[in-house]
């Protein structure tokens, strides 16, 4: 009898304290979505039976309001919905959101809390500011000859696969292209991603492989559940890969320090700030630079890039067109290089347009560092509430994407973009906070396609479905059953 009143009286305490703040939406006259005692309003989301941006995708589209007050477990948050809030939230207001809600975990992960997505202000700008240099045009247009070995590689790759293979795993190849390319521009090492047992391809497929529970898991609780990633002490990435990546992030540095070589790449710049503020960079810190330029930068452009071939198989009169372009361009400028690309218009509209359906990372997130009133409405944000912006819901909302379902690259034409309400689009974020790869993941994307589809045709096959299925575990967009297509020469 005791025990009964003992497990009573605890289920009372806990449904006490997962509902205690159910009020708070309410008491401030802000819209909100009823939330479910324990999970609040992402019970789909916990039991991973919807991927990340569908969760949010789904709350956007149960409501017209501007701002939608919700609740991740107990605590309560906001869903922006409407532009001009997004615009002042990311842009005009952004002293009051500088940091994301994700979790940074300096107690148990040295590395992860240092990544550049991860930090927290003063910390993030300081290293924001350091790290920009990376991109700059000339530096990219230094980088885009590297990129155009990568691609001699994809083609000659491609070209032995469709020998043997009559159905080929894209997304696969894709992922060898990014990360050649990632390695050779960031690090100056030659990844052998293209050759069956790169190490560098391996860590990388284990450090986003969504169908690995523990992974999934990890990661979602530093987006949703931070207590979870305290309790159970969680690290970001899988510690293989990241012993991985230090121990040959750390050789590359000696490598060049000994060697006295220069390259402009991501490593000189680290070296550069490592020699003029000794203190400021200590291991840790340099490490992570590199890690989130291998994370952020090969599994976001190769996921655009399959999304982008799975829309071309489907439509062969867009991809007619896109070749026609592609041939016509590179031939008047000598191959497809930093300066035709730029010539390229249609394929631009093309990776726009993919990146309207499919925003790789479907959802952006801001912490308020104060107290913020929505200016000209009365809903007040106290500090330390999350804030979300939902990407699939706002680019798939016909008030700004009429037939959202269709995949239409027309929209991005010079006659149509203005027609795009500002703030509705946002596939890299915006103000200061944004992408900071975002020109860089572009050239990936553009030269890896250009390649691809002046070479080769890609066709849909027999198990290709019209909409992809997303896979629930995963956090950026990733295809549950990969983007599996027909592929042959030109
Ligand atoms: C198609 C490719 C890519 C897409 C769609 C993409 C998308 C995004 C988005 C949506 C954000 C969040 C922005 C915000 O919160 O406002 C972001 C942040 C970031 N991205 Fe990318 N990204 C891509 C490629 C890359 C590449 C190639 C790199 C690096 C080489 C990179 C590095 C980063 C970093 C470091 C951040 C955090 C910036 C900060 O907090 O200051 N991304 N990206």
């Amino acid at each position: 009898m005791v025990l009964v009143y003992l497990i009573v009286a605890s289920f009372l305490v806990l449904y006490w304290y997962f509902t205690r703040h159910f009020n708070h939406w309410k008491n401030k006259n802000v819209p909100f979505l009823k939330p479910l005692p324990f999970f609040g309003n992402i019970i789909d989301g916990i039991l991973m039976r919807q991927a990340f941006g569908e969760i949010f995708s789904t709350l956007y589209q149960k409501s017209k309001e501007p701002v939608l007050g919700l609740f991740i477990l107990d605590k309560p948050c906001l869903l922006l919905r409407d532009p001009e809030v997004i615009k002042r939230i990311l842009v005009t207001d952004f002293q009051h959101f500088f940091d994301r809600n994700v979790m940074n975990n300096k107690r148990d992960d040295p590395i992860g809390t240092h990544i550049l997505f991860f930090l927290k202000n003063p910390d993030w700008r300081e290293m924001r500011v350091k790290i920009t240099p990376v991109f700059t045009s000339s530096k990219m247009k230094a980088m885009s000859k590297l990129i155009e070995n990568s691609s001699t590689e994809l083609t000659n790759y491609l070209n032995t696969q469709v020998e043997r293979k009559s159905v080929i795993e894209m997304k696969e190849v894709c992922l060898k292209f990014t990360v050649n390319v990632i390695t050779s521009t960031a690090f100056g090492v030659d990844s052998n991603s293209f050759k069956d047992d790169s190490r560098f391809c391996e860590e990388a497929k284990r450090m986003f492989n969504w169908d690995n529970f523990l992974t999934s898991f990890r990661i979602r609780c530093y987006f949703l559940a931070h207590s979870l990633v305290k309790i159970f002490r969680l690290k970001l990435f899988h510690p293989t890969s990241i012993k991985f990546l230090e121990e040959s992030f750390w050789d590359i540095m000696h490598t060049r320090v000994n060697s006295k070589s220069h390259r402009n790449d991501l490593i000189d710049i680290l070296l550069q700030l490592k020699h003029d503020d000794k203190n400021f960079l200590d291991g840790d810190l340099l490490t992570s630079q590199a890690v989130v330029f291998f994370a952020a930068g090969f599994e976001t452009s190769s996921s655009t890039m399959g999304f982008a071939l799975h829309e071309l198989a489907l439509h062969p009169e867009i991809q007619t067109k896109l070749r026609n372009e592609i041939t016509e361009i590179s031939k008047e400028h000598g191959g497809i290089n930093y300066d035709s690309l730029k010539k390229m218009p249609y394929l631009e509209m093309c990776v726009k347009e993919t990146l309207r359906k499919y925003p790789v990372l479907p959802v952006l997130e801001r912490k308020s560092n104060s107290r913020y009133t929505i200016p000209e409405t009365n809903t007040v944000i106290e500090k330390d509430t999350a804030v979300f912006i939902s990407l699939l819901g706002l680019q798939y909302d016909p008030k700004y994407f009429p037939n959202p379902e269709v995949f239409d690259p027309e929209r991005f034409s010079s006659d149509n973009k203005h027609l795009i309400e500002n703030y509705s689009y946002l596939p890299f974020g915006e103000g200061p906070r944004n992408c900071i790869g975002s020109r860089f993941g572009m050239m990936t994307v553009t030269f890896g396609l250009a390649n691809i589809i002046k070479n080769f045709v890609v066709e849909a096959t027999s198990e290709t479905k019209q909409k992809i299925k997303l896979n629930a575990n995963g956090l950026v967009l990733s295809s549950q059953n990969g983007i599996r297509l027909k592929v042959r020469r030109v």
